[in-house]
């Protein structure tokens, strides 16, 4: 015969979402050589090195044909480094070291090292829901990669070896079974609210921020405990349910930013980039794309310290996400959608050389300087915070007392509060809603204000166990808008 094909399956990620690619190998008489074609990025033609070498280092022979590799379709772009595996059983079964018809019965997923070890890659829990989805029953990876890809509904055949996934494909063994970790890691430690002294109002705000889920900045002077408030914002949310854990993983998978002890990510993720951040860090882009911190944020908390420090444009870029709470990118050959709906949490000083809203220090910016600071902020990014706190310097007794009060007792708070907001929300007096029409003229306020405010006086009534939302909760969150002094 002048030649023989054969193929096997895996799956490429545009953003989060599997498609199948079918990587066909065809192996002709001729010169010996080895050509990858199919719209494969570098990381994907480097495969030719280490497939090569995987394959002899497992005493496997390479075989002395002309090989072509080719990945189906073409007009898809292959990233990564995942597609090593199926190369290598492609060529396997081509050249009948391997039976064909056992290959495609398969999906396959990792990245094979010179030696032939077979390596995790980011994304294998997408890879094997695409699998799952389309009908096939088996997913062959990396043992590392096991744990995460046993959140989807599909047999794992795990292997820590090229050699063993072939002696699994010629029936010789089952691949050993994978050794679970030692138990279940202990929950990663976070900030207590405990350490805040004083600042009860910016406690307040942190609560109703948790109940709710509202956007919150804090603004003040320096060292007033802004970005330690911020960070305590995670510790008084509630773990995630099923589906939101299974779905923060899968962004974290394809991130590759997926703690290998910690599989399945169940408690609300937190993310703080620094202010130097581009705009694709923040919201996703690149080759693949990858999914960037908002993302990485999705159902947990995205602080952004030094909020006017950001670059505009990485703000900007915020915005829709916060509106809809998805991310979309577009590529050739399509677009990527990510999810990003995050609890966004501000910090920022009042005036650049802090001195604004400090009663011991004098505010030495210039008109230019302050117009330029606030310039950083749009009105419209402003907007979307629904709890604006100004932090001022606490008072010497506020500092006085041993502890705030911990996050353990405020957790039930908030978690009784989402329950109440979820299963009986709390319904507007008249008086409440005469109070909220009366703002819309007078402050003004925007109608996405006047949502928010609404929102966040129901929120108000939650955690206060009251059935309606009284003219008292609209005015809380009334005086938690804008305040003057940072009023664009
Ligand atoms: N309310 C507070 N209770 C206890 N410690 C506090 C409080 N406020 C500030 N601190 C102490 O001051 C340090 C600095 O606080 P933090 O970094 O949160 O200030 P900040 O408001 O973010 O300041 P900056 O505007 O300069 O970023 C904290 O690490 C903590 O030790
Ligand atoms: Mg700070």
């Amino acid at each position: 015969m002048a030649y023989v094909l054969a193929h096997s399956v895996t799956y490429a990620l545009i953003g989060l979402e599997p498609r199948r690619v079918e990587v066909e190998a065809h192996l002709q008489l001729g010169v010996p050589s080895f050509a990858i074609v199919g719209l494969a990025d570098r990381a994907c033609q480097e495969a030719k090195e280490r497939v090569r070498s995987g394959v002899t280092s497992a005493e496997l022979e390479w075989p002395k044909r002309r090989i072509t590799v080719n990945l189906a379709p073409a007009e898809l772009r292959k990233v990564g480094s995942g597609f090593d595996l199926p190369i290598a059983l492609a060529i396997l079964a081509a050249s009948r070291q391997i039976l064909p018809e056992r290959v495609i019965e398969h999906a396959a997923f990792g990245e094979l090292a010179l030696d032939g070890r077979v390596r995790p890659v980011g994304g294998v829990l997408a890879v094997a829901e695409g699998a799952w989805a389309e009908g096939l029953d088996r997913l062959v990876c990396a043992a590392e990669s096991t744990p995460e890809a046993q959140l989807a509904p599909i047999e794992i055949i795990p292997v820590h070896h090229l050699a063993e996934a072939v002696a699994y494909f010629r029936g010789e063994r089952d691949p050993p079974p994978y050794a679970s970790m030692n138990g279940v890691p202990p929950p990663l430690p976070v900030a207590d609210l405990a350490d805040v002294l004083g600042q009860q109002r910016a406690r307040r705000a942190l609560e109703l921020a948790a109940a709710g889920g509202h956007n919150l900045l804090f603004a003040g002077p320096p060292g007033t405990g802004k970005t330690m408030l911020g960070r305590r914002l995670p510790g008084i949310l509630p773990p995630l349910a099923r589906e939101e854990a299974i779905e923060v993983t899968r962004i974290h998978s394809v991130a590759g930013v997926l703690h290998p002890d910690r599989p399945l990510v169940s408690a609300p993720p937190f993310r703080a980039p620094h202010h130097s951040a581009s705009v694709a860090a923040i919201v996703g882009g690149g080759p693949g794309p990858r999914p960037g911190e908002a993302s990485l944020a999705h159902c947990g908390v995205l602080l952004l310290d030094e909020l006017p420090e950001f670059q505009r444009p990485a703000l900007e870029a915020l915005r829709q996400p916060l509106e809809d709470g998805t991310i979309s990118i577009a590529r050739a050959g399509g677009r990527a959608l990510f999810p990003a709906r995050f609890q966004l949490v501000g910090t920022m000083n009042l005036c650049p050389c802090g001195g604004r809203g400090d009663p011991a220090a004098e505010c030495s910016c210039s008109a230019q300087r302050l117009a330029a600071f606030r310039d950083k902020l749009s009105r419209a990014l402003v907007d979307r915070f629904d709890l604006v706190v100004t932090v001022p310097r606490p008072r010497a007794h506020e500092l006085e007392v041993e502890t705030g009060e911990p996050s353990a007792v405020i957790l039930p708070r908030v978690v009784a509060a989402r329950d109440r907001l979820c299963q009986s929300p709390p319904s507007r007096t008249s008086a409440a809603d005469d109070l909220l029409s009366r703002a819309v003229e007078r402050m003004p306020l925007s109608a996405r204000g006047r949502a928010r405010v609404a929102r966040v006086a129901a929120t108000a009534a939650a955690l206060a166990k009251s059935e309606h939302v009284e003219a008292d909760h609209v005015a809380e969150a009334l005086a938690y808008r804008t305040p003057r002094e940072i009023a664009a």
